[in-house]
Protein backbone atom coordinates (compact mmCIF):
# COMPACT_ATOMS: atom_id res chain seq x y z
CA UNK A 1 0.00 0.00 0.00
CA UNK A 2 1.74 3.45 -1.10
CA UNK A 3 -0.92 5.27 -0.27
CA UNK A 4 -2.07 4.77 3.33
CA UNK A 5 -5.19 5.51 4.85
CA UNK A 6 -4.62 5.31 8.22
CA UNK A 7 -2.55 8.81 7.55
CA UNK A 8 -4.68 11.26 9.64
CA UNK A 9 -4.78 13.94 6.31
CA UNK A 10 -7.66 11.19 4.98
CA UNK A 11 -9.80 11.82 7.54
CA UNK A 12 -10.21 15.96 6.51
CA UNK A 13 -9.85 15.39 2.40
CA UNK A 14 -11.29 13.16 -0.32
CA UNK A 15 -7.78 11.70 -1.14
CA UNK A 16 -8.01 8.34 -2.69
CA UNK A 17 -7.07 6.44 0.01
CA UNK A 18 -5.69 2.84 -2.01
CA UNK A 19 -3.38 2.34 -5.11
CA UNK A 20 -6.14 1.81 -7.32
CA UNK A 21 -8.71 5.01 -6.71
CA UNK A 22 -5.30 6.88 -6.61
CA UNK A 23 -4.87 5.79 -10.16
CA UNK A 24 -8.24 6.50 -11.52
CA UNK A 25 -8.25 9.91 -10.17
CA UNK A 26 -5.32 10.40 -12.28
CA UNK A 27 -7.02 9.11 -15.23
CA UNK A 28 -10.70 11.25 -13.92
CA UNK A 29 -8.57 14.21 -13.48
CA UNK A 30 -7.01 13.97 -17.39
CA UNK A 31 -10.54 13.04 -18.38
CA UNK A 32 -12.64 16.30 -17.14
CA UNK A 33 -10.05 18.41 -19.40
CA UNK A 34 -11.94 17.00 -22.63
CA UNK A 35 -15.18 17.06 -21.17
CA UNK A 36 -17.76 17.75 -23.15
CA UNK A 37 -15.27 18.05 -26.00
CA UNK A 38 -15.47 14.43 -27.31
CA UNK A 39 -19.12 14.46 -28.01
CA UNK A 40 -20.92 12.21 -29.40
CA UNK A 41 -18.36 10.19 -27.49
CA UNK A 42 -17.84 10.18 -23.85
CA UNK A 43 -14.90 11.60 -21.54
CA UNK A 44 -12.51 9.00 -20.82
CA UNK A 45 -9.38 8.69 -18.99
CA UNK A 46 -6.70 5.93 -18.30
CA UNK A 47 -3.46 5.28 -16.70
CA UNK A 48 -0.93 2.84 -17.18
CA UNK A 49 0.75 1.77 -14.07
CA UNK A 50 3.91 -0.58 -13.87
CA UNK A 51 4.70 -3.86 -11.86
CA UNK A 52 6.17 -1.80 -9.00
CA UNK A 53 3.43 1.09 -9.02
CA UNK A 54 4.81 3.66 -10.88
CA UNK A 55 2.63 5.81 -13.03
CA UNK A 56 4.14 5.07 -16.70
CA UNK A 57 1.59 6.86 -18.57
CA UNK A 58 -1.67 8.98 -18.26
CA UNK A 59 -4.12 9.88 -20.93
CA UNK A 60 -7.46 11.01 -22.46
CA UNK A 61 -9.79 10.41 -25.14
CA UNK A 62 -10.04 13.84 -26.90
CA UNK A 63 -12.08 13.84 -29.76
CA UNK A 64 -14.40 11.82 -31.40
CA UNK A 65 -13.05 9.27 -34.11
CA UNK A 66 -9.58 9.88 -32.45
CA UNK A 67 -8.40 6.61 -30.14
CA UNK A 68 -9.75 6.12 -27.05
CA UNK A 69 -8.07 7.00 -24.02
CA UNK A 70 -6.52 3.42 -23.09
CA UNK A 71 -4.47 3.14 -26.94
CA UNK A 72 -3.08 6.85 -26.41
CA UNK A 73 -2.27 5.90 -22.61
CA UNK A 74 -0.35 2.01 -24.14
CA UNK A 75 0.53 4.54 -27.49
CA UNK A 76 2.85 6.59 -24.44
CA UNK A 77 4.04 3.95 -22.25
CA UNK A 78 4.98 1.96 -25.53
CA UNK A 79 7.09 4.71 -26.57
CA UNK A 80 8.33 5.36 -22.45
CA UNK A 81 9.25 1.89 -22.16
CA UNK A 82 10.43 0.78 -25.46
CA UNK A 83 12.23 4.11 -26.67
CA UNK A 84 10.60 4.00 -30.03
CA UNK A 85 9.53 7.23 -31.12
CA UNK A 86 8.01 6.23 -33.91
CA UNK A 87 4.91 6.30 -33.02
CA UNK A 88 5.17 9.08 -30.23
CA UNK A 89 2.86 11.59 -32.60
CA UNK A 90 0.94 8.99 -34.00
CA UNK A 91 -3.07 9.76 -33.29
CA UNK A 92 -4.53 7.63 -36.10
CA UNK A 93 -6.07 4.57 -34.12
CA UNK A 94 -6.39 1.98 -36.77
CA UNK A 95 -2.52 2.54 -37.02
CA UNK A 96 -2.03 2.16 -33.18
CA UNK A 97 -4.18 -1.34 -33.02
CA UNK A 98 -1.91 -2.41 -35.79
CA UNK A 99 1.33 -1.44 -34.51
CA UNK A 100 1.20 -1.45 -30.78
CA UNK A 101 0.66 -5.53 -30.55
CA UNK A 102 3.12 -6.47 -33.15
CA UNK A 103 5.71 -3.86 -31.86
CA UNK A 104 5.23 -4.45 -27.83
CA UNK A 105 6.48 -7.95 -27.27
CA UNK A 106 6.11 -8.81 -23.66
CA UNK A 107 6.38 -5.18 -22.64
CA UNK A 108 2.81 -4.80 -21.03
CA UNK A 109 2.24 -8.45 -19.07
CA UNK A 110 3.09 -7.21 -15.87
CA UNK A 111 1.45 -3.68 -16.32
CA UNK A 112 -1.60 -2.39 -14.98
CA UNK A 113 -4.52 0.07 -16.86
CA UNK A 114 -6.88 1.70 -15.38
CA UNK A 115 -9.93 3.13 -17.12
CA UNK A 116 -12.66 5.26 -16.16
CA UNK A 117 -15.10 3.51 -18.37
CA UNK A 118 -14.81 -0.27 -19.01
CA UNK A 119 -12.99 -0.92 -22.84
CA UNK A 120 -14.83 -0.83 -25.63
CA UNK A 121 -15.78 -4.32 -27.25
CA UNK A 122 -16.95 -3.23 -30.54
CA UNK A 123 -15.91 -1.59 -33.59
CA UNK A 124 -17.32 1.56 -34.31
CA UNK A 125 -14.89 4.90 -35.60
CA UNK A 126 -12.03 2.56 -34.27
CA UNK A 127 -10.89 -1.43 -33.05
CA UNK A 128 -12.17 -2.47 -30.26
CA UNK A 129 -10.22 -1.38 -26.97
CA UNK A 130 -10.68 -4.69 -24.84
CA UNK A 131 -8.93 -6.53 -27.56
CA UNK A 132 -6.38 -4.66 -28.21
CA UNK A 133 -5.30 -5.22 -24.02
CA UNK A 134 -5.88 -8.70 -24.31
CA UNK A 135 -3.57 -9.07 -27.47
CA UNK A 136 -0.87 -6.61 -25.26
CA UNK A 137 -1.21 -9.38 -22.48
CA UNK A 138 -1.71 -6.74 -19.42
CA UNK A 139 -1.48 -8.55 -16.12
CA UNK A 140 -4.53 -6.48 -14.55
CA UNK A 141 -7.47 -4.06 -16.23
CA UNK A 142 -9.06 -1.90 -13.31
CA UNK A 143 -12.41 -0.22 -14.28
CA UNK A 144 -14.12 2.47 -12.98
CA UNK A 145 -17.77 2.41 -14.87
CA UNK A 146 -19.50 -0.01 -16.67
CA UNK A 147 -20.07 0.80 -20.75
CA UNK A 148 -23.72 2.02 -20.60
CA UNK A 149 -23.43 1.61 -24.63
CA UNK A 150 -25.31 -1.87 -25.36
CA UNK A 151 -23.48 -2.13 -28.52
CA UNK A 152 -19.93 -1.64 -27.24
CA UNK A 153 -20.03 -3.07 -24.11
CA UNK A 154 -18.86 -6.52 -23.25
CA UNK A 155 -15.26 -5.66 -22.99
CA UNK A 156 -14.78 -6.95 -19.10
CA UNK A 157 -16.32 -10.02 -19.78
CA UNK A 158 -13.75 -10.59 -22.71
CA UNK A 159 -10.71 -9.70 -20.61
CA UNK A 160 -12.38 -11.60 -17.71
CA UNK A 161 -12.37 -14.98 -20.03
CA UNK A 162 -8.66 -14.14 -21.66
CA UNK A 163 -7.84 -14.52 -17.97
CA UNK A 164 -6.79 -11.16 -17.21
CA UNK A 165 -7.24 -10.04 -13.68
CA UNK A 166 -10.78 -7.64 -14.05
CA UNK A 167 -11.61 -4.88 -10.89
CA UNK A 168 -14.41 -3.55 -11.64
CA UNK A 169 -16.31 -0.48 -10.12
CA UNK A 170 -13.54 1.57 -8.95
CA UNK A 171 -14.33 5.10 -7.66
CA UNK A 172 -17.74 3.94 -9.51
CA UNK A 173 -19.97 7.13 -8.97
CA UNK A 174 -16.75 9.95 -9.55
CA UNK A 175 -16.71 7.71 -13.06
CA UNK A 176 -20.78 7.99 -13.41
CA UNK A 177 -20.67 11.65 -12.85
CA UNK A 178 -17.62 11.72 -15.68
CA UNK A 179 -20.11 9.67 -18.17
CA UNK A 180 -23.19 11.79 -17.17
CA UNK A 181 -23.52 14.14 -19.84
CA UNK A 182 -22.82 10.81 -22.37
CA UNK A 183 -25.71 8.46 -20.62
CA UNK A 184 -28.23 12.05 -20.77
CA UNK A 185 -27.75 12.85 -24.50
CA UNK A 186 -28.01 8.67 -25.71
CA UNK A 187 -31.59 8.49 -23.61
CA UNK A 188 -32.35 12.14 -25.71
CA UNK A 189 -30.86 15.51 -24.40
CA UNK A 190 -28.37 17.15 -21.90
CA UNK A 191 -27.85 20.27 -20.94
CA UNK A 192 -25.86 22.63 -19.73
CA UNK A 193 -25.58 26.18 -18.63
CA UNK A 194 -22.55 28.00 -19.20
CA UNK A 195 -22.08 31.50 -17.10
CA UNK A 196 -19.20 33.77 -16.55
CA UNK A 197 -18.64 35.55 -12.69
CA UNK A 198 -16.04 38.06 -11.22
CA UNK A 199 -14.94 37.16 -7.03
CA UNK A 200 -17.88 38.72 -6.25
CA UNK A 201 -20.55 37.52 -8.27
CA UNK A 202 -20.73 40.12 -11.10
CA UNK A 203 -22.07 38.48 -14.47
CA UNK A 204 -22.86 41.77 -16.73
CA UNK A 205 -21.20 44.41 -18.40
CA UNK A 206 -18.94 42.44 -20.93
CA UNK A 207 -16.46 39.85 -21.25
CA UNK A 208 -15.57 38.77 -17.87
CA UNK A 209 -13.56 35.15 -18.51
CA UNK A 210 -10.51 35.21 -20.05
CA UNK A 211 -8.88 33.66 -22.87
CA UNK A 212 -8.25 30.56 -22.05
CA UNK A 213 -11.66 29.89 -20.66
CA UNK A 214 -13.68 32.02 -23.90
CA UNK A 215 -11.49 29.18 -25.99
CA UNK A 216 -12.93 26.42 -24.06
CA UNK A 217 -15.97 27.81 -24.86
CA UNK A 218 -16.30 28.32 -28.77
CA UNK A 219 -14.28 24.99 -28.67
CA UNK A 220 -17.30 23.28 -27.19
CA UNK A 221 -19.88 25.96 -29.00
CA UNK A 222 -18.56 23.78 -32.15
CA UNK A 223 -19.61 20.79 -31.11
CA UNK A 224 -23.22 21.37 -29.33
CA UNK A 225 -26.25 20.93 -31.40
CA UNK A 226 -28.01 24.05 -30.36
CA UNK A 227 -26.80 27.00 -28.23
CA UNK A 228 -29.90 28.26 -26.55
CA UNK A 229 -29.77 32.18 -25.32
CA UNK A 230 -31.30 34.55 -23.39
CA UNK A 231 -33.55 36.96 -25.33
CA UNK A 232 -32.71 39.99 -22.71
CA UNK A 233 -28.43 39.27 -23.15
CA UNK A 234 -29.24 39.52 -27.00
CA UNK A 235 -30.99 42.58 -26.47
CA UNK A 236 -28.08 44.03 -23.90
CA UNK A 237 -25.22 42.28 -25.00
CA UNK A 238 -25.75 41.88 -29.03
CA UNK A 239 -23.53 39.03 -28.90
CA UNK A 240 -21.92 36.83 -31.71
CA UNK A 241 -22.18 33.76 -30.89
CA UNK A 242 -19.64 31.91 -33.00
CA UNK A 243 -16.54 29.64 -32.77
CA UNK A 244 -13.64 32.15 -34.37
CA UNK A 245 -11.44 32.04 -31.45
CA UNK A 246 -10.95 27.76 -32.57
CA UNK A 247 -11.61 28.80 -36.31
CA UNK A 248 -14.84 26.03 -35.93
CA UNK A 249 -18.40 26.23 -36.60
CA UNK A 250 -20.38 27.87 -35.17
CA UNK A 251 -23.51 26.78 -33.47
CA UNK A 252 -27.29 27.20 -34.33
CA UNK A 253 -28.63 29.38 -32.24
CA UNK A 254 -32.05 29.67 -30.60
CA UNK A 255 -33.20 32.97 -28.32
CA UNK A 256 -34.95 32.02 -25.19
CA UNK A 257 -37.76 34.85 -25.57
CA UNK A 258 -41.94 35.37 -25.45
CA UNK A 259 -41.20 38.84 -27.57
CA UNK A 260 -39.34 37.98 -30.75
CA UNK A 261 -40.23 41.00 -32.28
CA UNK A 262 -38.52 43.13 -29.84
CA UNK A 263 -35.09 41.97 -31.06
CA UNK A 264 -32.62 43.29 -33.26
CA UNK A 265 -32.33 41.65 -36.54
CA UNK A 266 -29.38 43.90 -37.76
CA UNK A 267 -26.93 42.56 -35.21
CA UNK A 268 -24.19 40.32 -36.17
CA UNK A 269 -25.49 36.98 -34.74
CA UNK A 270 -27.73 37.01 -37.79
CA UNK A 271 -25.58 37.33 -40.32
CA UNK A 272 -23.19 34.48 -39.28
CA UNK A 273 -22.97 32.31 -42.86
CA UNK A 274 -24.17 28.65 -42.17
CA UNK A 275 -25.94 29.26 -39.07
CA UNK A 276 -29.69 28.66 -37.96
CA UNK A 277 -31.27 31.40 -35.94
CA UNK A 278 -34.66 30.47 -33.81
CA UNK A 279 -36.97 31.53 -30.84
CA UNK A 280 -38.06 29.51 -28.84
CA UNK A 281 -39.85 29.25 -25.07
CA UNK A 282 -38.42 26.37 -24.46
CA UNK A 283 -35.32 24.13 -24.40
CA UNK A 284 -34.72 21.76 -27.87
CA UNK A 285 -36.03 17.86 -26.93
CA UNK A 286 -32.95 16.06 -28.31
CA UNK A 287 -28.81 16.63 -28.39
CA UNK A 288 -26.19 18.39 -26.39
CA UNK A 289 -27.57 21.98 -25.31
CA UNK A 290 -25.67 24.58 -24.12
CA UNK A 291 -27.57 27.88 -22.58
CA UNK A 292 -26.19 31.36 -22.19
CA UNK A 293 -27.45 34.10 -20.27
CA UNK A 294 -28.27 35.69 -16.81
CA UNK A 295 -30.24 35.04 -13.60
CA UNK A 296 -33.34 34.73 -15.36
CA UNK A 297 -32.86 32.61 -18.34
CA UNK A 298 -30.86 30.58 -15.61
CA UNK A 299 -34.33 30.25 -13.34
CA UNK A 300 -37.06 29.70 -16.46
CA UNK A 301 -34.77 26.31 -17.46
CA UNK A 302 -33.16 25.46 -13.93
CA UNK A 303 -35.47 22.33 -13.77
CA UNK A 304 -34.40 20.85 -17.13
CA UNK A 305 -30.69 22.05 -16.41
CA UNK A 306 -28.47 18.91 -15.55
CA UNK A 307 -25.05 20.96 -15.07
CA UNK A 308 -23.65 24.50 -14.90
CA UNK A 309 -20.29 25.22 -16.29
CA UNK A 310 -19.09 28.20 -13.97
CA UNK A 311 -16.06 30.20 -15.03
CA UNK A 312 -14.87 32.47 -11.72
CA UNK A 313 -12.42 35.15 -12.67
CA UNK A 314 -9.93 36.61 -10.26
CA UNK A 315 -11.27 40.02 -10.46
CA UNK A 316 -14.28 42.21 -8.36
CA UNK A 317 -16.38 44.55 -9.72
CA UNK A 318 -19.59 46.77 -9.20
CA UNK A 319 -22.50 45.34 -11.81
CA UNK A 320 -25.52 43.13 -11.33
CA UNK A 321 -24.91 39.61 -9.57
CA UNK A 322 -26.32 36.71 -9.97
CA UNK A 323 -29.67 36.93 -7.19
CA UNK A 324 -31.00 33.15 -7.69
CA UNK A 325 -30.96 30.64 -4.96
CA UNK A 326 -29.95 26.91 -4.97
CA UNK A 327 -27.48 24.35 -3.99
CA UNK A 328 -24.88 22.76 -6.29
CA UNK A 329 -22.73 19.83 -5.87
CA UNK A 330 -18.88 20.34 -7.21
CA UNK A 331 -18.10 17.52 -9.98
CA UNK A 332 -14.92 19.00 -10.73
CA UNK A 333 -12.83 21.92 -10.88
CA UNK A 334 -9.45 23.35 -12.03
CA UNK A 335 -7.82 26.08 -13.31
CA UNK A 336 -8.94 27.83 -16.73
CA UNK A 337 -5.61 29.83 -17.53
CA UNK A 338 -6.14 32.85 -14.55
CA UNK A 339 -10.01 31.96 -13.81
CA UNK A 340 -11.23 28.49 -12.03
CA UNK A 341 -13.70 26.86 -13.61
CA UNK A 342 -16.10 24.51 -11.79
CA UNK A 343 -18.31 21.59 -13.29
CA UNK A 344 -21.59 22.11 -11.03
CA UNK A 345 -25.03 19.75 -10.42
CA UNK A 346 -28.08 20.72 -9.17
CA UNK A 347 -28.70 19.16 -5.72
N1 LIG B 1 -21.67 36.46 -17.20
C1 LIG B 1 -22.26 35.66 -18.06
O1 LIG B 1 -21.81 34.53 -18.31
C2 LIG B 1 -23.49 36.15 -18.76
C3 LIG B 1 -23.95 35.42 -19.86
C4 LIG B 1 -25.11 35.88 -20.49
C5 LIG B 1 -25.75 37.00 -20.01
N2 LIG B 1 -25.27 37.66 -18.94
C6 LIG B 1 -25.96 38.86 -18.44
O2 LIG B 1 -27.26 38.46 -18.02
C7 LIG B 1 -28.17 39.51 -18.27
C8 LIG B 1 -29.34 39.01 -19.09
O3 LIG B 1 -29.75 37.74 -18.66
P1 LIG B 1 -30.94 36.97 -19.39
O4 LIG B 1 -30.74 36.93 -20.84
O5 LIG B 1 -31.13 35.69 -18.67
O6 LIG B 1 -32.14 37.94 -19.15
P2 LIG B 1 -33.04 38.22 -17.90
O7 LIG B 1 -33.15 39.68 -17.75
O8 LIG B 1 -32.60 37.43 -16.76
O9 LIG B 1 -34.43 37.70 -18.52
C9 LIG B 1 -34.73 36.40 -18.83
C10 LIG B 1 -34.84 36.16 -20.33
O10 LIG B 1 -35.41 34.87 -20.46
C11 LIG B 1 -36.60 34.97 -21.20
N3 LIG B 1 -37.64 34.10 -20.64
C12 LIG B 1 -37.91 33.88 -19.33
N4 LIG B 1 -38.92 33.00 -19.22
C13 LIG B 1 -39.28 32.66 -20.49
C14 LIG B 1 -40.23 31.77 -21.03
N5 LIG B 1 -41.04 31.05 -20.27
N6 LIG B 1 -40.32 31.65 -22.36
C15 LIG B 1 -39.49 32.37 -23.17
N7 LIG B 1 -38.56 33.23 -22.69
C16 LIG B 1 -38.47 33.37 -21.38
C17 LIG B 1 -37.06 36.39 -21.09
O11 LIG B 1 -37.85 36.57 -22.22
P3 LIG B 1 -38.52 37.93 -22.71
O12 LIG B 1 -37.56 38.40 -23.74
O13 LIG B 1 -39.82 37.51 -23.26
O14 LIG B 1 -38.65 38.81 -21.52
C18 LIG B 1 -35.74 37.14 -21.04
O15 LIG B 1 -35.26 37.42 -22.33
C19 LIG B 1 -27.41 40.56 -19.04
O16 LIG B 1 -27.05 41.59 -18.14
C20 LIG B 1 -26.19 39.85 -19.53
O17 LIG B 1 -25.08 40.73 -19.66
C21 LIG B 1 -24.16 37.27 -18.32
Amino acid sequence: MRHDNSDPIYQYTDTPTTDDTFYMHLALNEAWKYQLLTYPNPAVGAVVVGACGEVIAVAAHREAGKPHAEVLAIRDAYVKLSGDLSLAECDDAATLHEQLPERSRNLFHDKTIVVTLEPCNHTGRTPPCASLIEKLGFGRVVIGSADPNPEATGGAKRLKEAGVDVIEGVERKACDALLEPFVRWRNGRFVFFKLAQTLNGVIDGGIISGERSRRWVHAVRERIDRLLIGGETVRKDRPRLDSRLTGGKAPDVAIFTRHPDTIDRTIPLFSVPGRNVSFTDRLPEKGLVMVEGGAGTFEALEKETDWMVLFVAPFVKGGMGYNGAKNFEILHQRKSGEDIMLFLKGR
